[in-house]
């Protein structure tokens, strides 16, 4: 801990060192705070820190370091990485589990590219390496950044941790590169270099890794580099990012290419043609699995012609041409100890199964979902049998079945809410059916559904509010402080008015981490469009629609006003058509957005929120695209590229792709066969125009 010996008594070769280990000091615990959730230090350890350099910085202002503590404030202060932002988003990839998927998948490629049955189509096939993707910056041949995914769109800069690997190269190997790339792979660690680490990690009294990925992540992601050092990662490069020449013309050419320029590749990968011979390359990879010595959990297949990637493009995170084909979930047998009822966000009443602490595929698992109560029947499972389970990626653990039924009594779901006792029900909806999810019917007055929407509201794909986490939100709630979303923004106003001391007075805060959390919160005051949406928690509105109504209206103000016309016309209406004429967005979410607006308590809160805070516009997808912003309607038989292919490049280059021509109309594309809506267009004054000139106009020609 800090010298005994006061600021003014210290020597200049003393105070500076003793800059230098505070530095890191605060640096690591800002790092385990922030970015690992586990802070390291108590805030009034932390405290004391911070407070010692500020004496001795006082002491001595010329020895002030320019990493200095003092410098950083808020929320920043923690981010212990700086942010790097990709020059084309690092999107994930499409799930497969039955064979079936992987002949569904060539099928709509097929479609979407207008291929016939004979005509030649070409993937690569290589194993799925679990661990986490990093993008390397070349400029000149030399490495001058690497970036880990982040969300996709903003990473972290660990180019200092990452020119500690061998396998990623300082400068790229012979000299046809271009001027400018971002080459993408696998950091992982291998299975024997994890077991000696995690043997050290025990020796020495520490906390072992779960498993070799996160061991890769814990590893990479360290302030103090000579960490990562020690800790021999490696690096698989199977993609790239943004690139300032083309230099190759199919997946497989490419990842040789990045074979010669000195990255190591995988020499599974494999060029395959047939959804037989694809299915058969899985066979062998998923038989060889155990033997290899790093982990894979599933085969990749990309499309092998990049023009045809290029076609192909993306769905919202992932790209059209390419999917990972899992392998299946790892199982284990169990006693299951009783049912627990979680209450979600919605309502949703969902049964839970505790369980006897069970290893799976390397994870402690103790508890897994039941769905709801027509599986639990289904099952025919009851507190005290002995069941099977399976736990599949990152997905929640699964009940498969009962093994051995035993003693205890037949388990019934509840009626009531657990959390506000409630009547629960099921919904019949509009076709009669039973809604198989049993649902609260408090609606804000259950505690349970309040705290969850406010938990997701500040979750990571919502407004990400650092520090305020599930323990937190159920604290304020508890005491009275935090009971709606824009609560969040009133936050001191609302512990003084309850007559609480202040937040840096409470157990568990201090100074340090109550003005973290208040800085944090102030960050939000301009929040993205999408993000908020999301946050709002609207059923069918999650993070991919309130996406595509970001990247569709732009500025929230604009979307705003399509709901409240939708609300007021109804379906049918022209504001109705405005929000279900964005691609990708159908009647349900319409719908869910009209409910929303008709309940007078969800205006309120929107209300409130947006007296707090401002909701900055989205940057339309291209900018420079002659159509970025145009709505655009296509009719008639096209004949140079699919419907599918002509709406997605449409979005892509950030027009707006509506289903009907209304005076909003930009542009009407008409292939031959074109009736009412090219009628329609004319009568409006609508520029229309044929395939080939919108090819033209778009460059495609
Ligand atoms: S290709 C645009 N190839 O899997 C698609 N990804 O679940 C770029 N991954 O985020 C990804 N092995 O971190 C690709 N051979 C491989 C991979 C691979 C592992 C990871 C990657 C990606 C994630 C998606």
């Amino acid at each position: 801990m800090s010298g005994g010996i006061p600021a003014s008594a210290l020597t200049e070769q003393d105070a500076a060192a003793e800059l230098a280990r505070l530095a890191r000091e605060i640096a690591e615990a800002d790092a385990a705070y922030y970015q690992n959730d586990a802070p390291t230090l108590t805030d009034a350890a932390y405290d004391a820190l911070r407070q010692r350099n500020a004496e001795i910085e006082a002491q001595f202002p010329h020895l002030k370091r320019e990493d200095s503590p003092s410098l950083k404030v808020g929320a920043e202060a923690g981010d212990g990485f700086a942010k790097a932002r990709h020059g084309i988003p690092m999107l994930s990839l499409e799930n497969a589990f039955a064979d079936e998927d992987v002949a569904d998948f060539a099928a709509r490629i097929r479609r979407f590219l207008g291929l016939g049955e004979e005509a030649e189509l070409a993937f690569t096939a290589e194993p799925k390496i679990d661990g986490l993707s990093l993008s390397l910056t070349y400029e000149k041949g030399k490495l001058v950044r690497a970036a880990t995914r982040g969300d996709g769109q903003t990473g972290e800069d660990v180019t200092a941790n990452a020119r500690t690997l061998g396998d990623i190269p300082a400068r790229l190997a012979g000299k046809d590169w271009p001027a400018s790339i971002e080459i993408r792979g696998e950091i992982y660690m291998a299975k024997d270099d994890f077991a000696a680490l995690n043997a050290r990690e025990a020796a020495a009294g520490r906390k072992v890794f779960a498993n070799p990925r996160n061991a890769a992540a814990g590893s990479l992601r360290q302030l103090d580099i000579e960490i990562t050092r020690s800790r021999l990662l490696r690096f698989f490069a199977y993609a790239w990012g943004a690139v300032s020449e083309p230099f190759a013309d199919t997946q497989s050419g490419a990842v040789q290419t990045l074979a010669e320029w000195g990255f190591v590749t995988n020499p599974m990968m494999v060029r395959v043609l047939t959804v037989e011979d694809i299915l058969s390359i899985y066979r062998e990879i998923e038989g060889q699995r155990a033997g290899l010595p790093y982990d894979i959990d599933g085969v990749v297949y990309k499309v092998d012609r990049l023009d045809w990637q290029q076609r192909l493009g993306f769905v919202s995170r992932a790209p059209r041409w390419a999917i990972a084909h899992k392998f299946p979930a790892e199982k284990a047998t169990t006693t299951l100890l009783g049912i627990d009822i979680q209450v979600g966000r919605t309502g949703s009443l969902t049964p839970v199964a505790r369980l006897e602490p069970v290893t799976v595929g390397g994870v402690v698992v103790s508890n897994a979902t039941l769905h709801n109560e027509d599986e639990i029947a289904r099952l025919g499972v009851k507190p005290g049998d002995v069941v099977e389970i399976q736990r599949a990626g990152d997905v929640i653990p699964q009940v498969l079945r009962v093994v051995k039924a035993g003693q205890g009594p037949a388990w019934d779901m509840p009626e009531v809410c657990p959390a506000c006792g409630s009547a629960a029900v099921r919904e019949i909806d509009e076709a009669g059916e039973v809604d198989v999810r049993r649902r609260c019917t408090g609606g804000l007055i259950c505690p349970a559904q309040a705290v969850e929407r406010l938990k997701h509201f500040v979750s990571r794909k919502a407004l990400d509010i650092d520090g305020l986490g599930a323990k937190q939100i159920e604290l304020f709630h508890d005491k009275g402080v935090l009971r709606a979303p824009q609560d969040i923004f009133r936050l001191r106003m609302n512990i003084e008015a309850a007559g609480l001391p202040p937040l840096e007075e409470w157990d568990g805060f201090g100074a340090a981490s109550a003005k973290k959390l208040y800085a944090a919160i102030d960050a939000r005051r301009k929040s993205e469009f999408a993000r908020f949406l999301n946050g709002l928690g609207i059923r069918h509105v999650g993070q991919t629609t309130s996406s595509q109504f970001a990247r569709g209206f732009l500025s929230w103000q604009a979307f705003w006003d399509a709901v409240e016309r939708a609300a007021e016309g109804g379906p049918g209406s022209e504001g109705y058509l405005d929000l279900t004429g964005i691609d990708g967005i159908g009647d349900a979410a319409a719908k869910a957005l009209i409910q929303f607006q008709a309940e007078p308590h969800n205006r309120e809160m929107l209300d409130a929120l947006l007296a707090e805070i401002e909701i900055e516009d989205e940057t339309p997808a291209a900018t420079d695209s002659p159509v970025a912003g145009k709505t655009v309607v296509f009719t008639g038989t096209l004949e140079r590229m699919t419907r599918d292919e002509a709406k997605a490049r449409a979005g892509a280059l950030g027009a707006k792709v509506a289903g009907s021509v209304s005076a909003k109309t930009d542009i009407l594309v008409a292939g031959p066969g074109a009736g009412s809506k090219l009628a329609k267009a004319e009568s409006l004054g609508v520029r229309t125009m044929t395939e080939a000139e919108w090819l033209e106009l778009i460059g495609d020609a």
